[in-house]
């Protein structure tokens, strides 16, 4: 059995040993223990990512998407009405998986949630060291405002904006406002078609972006969505998200992701953009960090900081 450790998250962001142990207790690492799989259980977690890539009725990304997200958000926010905005009332109802991919291969969690507390910690360290210092965030794609929540606990004085096309994410959002004393607010924005994003209204200052699983919802289709990073000259623009560039087709594992991200219909290219951008100095990549974690099927957690040049 091997329990989680702040050198573990050091090695998966990148970051100092010491930055994740001045902010993630030792107490909460403490029951987030796994063990590798024995080698029928890999067999099996392989076979499972296949089937899984097989199957016909797997929901993949597109704008017909929406009904799904309004159905799951609005049983979040009836859960929010009824228990108050709370980590536990706004999680996602999608980490619910058997396996977790950690420091480079399959493991099984041995402690509930586990790949949820992980990303936890990691989004946090992330939020401490790339959006520090500013003076409003935007979430495109925001959902449940889980992410906004920390946020607002982390930097208490920061103006929130969070957007999203699923209309009970806003009702959401403005429960966590006033239940938690936090300056958020919410703006219903289509990122197909940037319908509802006006980029002078959403900059307060210096203004940071953040995606966080949510461009992966766009596909090849970011377009609009850099058009308003644009427009709003951002002082950094951060993502959390599956990057399929960042795989190696080479490896099994990561083919099995990249199958696996391509049937879903994730995004596509928005790397190859940033980086073309970057090549012809209309961008800079302060930092691409794969953190080698996900579920039994991809690693939603990539992590790609960069701004646009004026
Ligand atoms: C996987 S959830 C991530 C939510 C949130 N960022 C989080 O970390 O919990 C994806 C989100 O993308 C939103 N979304 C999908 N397509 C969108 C679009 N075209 N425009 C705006 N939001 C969209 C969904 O409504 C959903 O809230």
């Amino acid at each position: 059995m091997n329990r989680l450790t702040h050198v573990d998250l050091a090695t998966m962001t990148g970051l100092p040993e010491a930055f994740a142990r001045a902010h993630i207790p030792g107490e909460a690492l403490g029951t987030m223990e796994w063990r590798r799989l024995t080698p029928s259980e890999r067999d099996g977690a392989i076979l499972g990512a296949i089937r899984e890539n097989e199957r016909d009725d797997l929901a993949s990304a597109g704008p017909e998407g929406i009904a799904r997200w309004e159905k799951g958000w609005a049983e979040v926010a009836a859960r929010v009405a009824n228990d108050g905005a709370s980590e536990d009332t706004l999680r996602p109802q999608y980490f619910r998986y058997e396996f977790m991919r950690l420091l480079g291969d399959y493991a099984r969690p041995e402690a509930r949630d586990l790949e949820y507390r992980i990303h936890k910690m990691l989004s946090e360290l992330v939020f401490r060291t790339h959006l520090a210092g500013l003076e409003s965030i935007v979430e495109f794609a925001c959902g449940t405002g889980i992410n906004l929540m920390r946020i607002g606990k982390i930097f208490p004085t920061i103006k929130l904006t969070g957007c999203d096309w699923a209309k009970p994410s806003q009702d959401i959002l403005g429960r966590i406002a006033t239940q938690h004393g936090i300056n958020l607010a919410g703006k219903l924005v289509n990122l197909w078609t940037g319908e509802g994003a006006d980029p002078a209204a959403l900059r307060h200052g210096r203004t940071g972006i953040l995606t966080v699983h949510g461009l992966e919802q766009i596909g090849a289709g970011w377009g609009p969505f850099l058009k308003i990073v644009e427009a709003m000259k951002p002082a950094i623009v951060v993502h959390i998200e599956p990057i399929v560039e960042m795989y190696d087709p080479n490896s099994l594992l990561d083919a099995l992701a990249i199958c696996y991200h391509k049937k879903r219909k994730y995004v596509d290219g928005f790397l190859t953009e940033i980086r073309a951008r970057e090549a012809a100095g209309q961008a800079e990549i302060v930092a691409t960090k794969r953190f080698n974690f996900g579920s039994s099927f991809q690693e939603a957690y990539t992590l790609v900081v960069w701004r646009p040049k004026a």
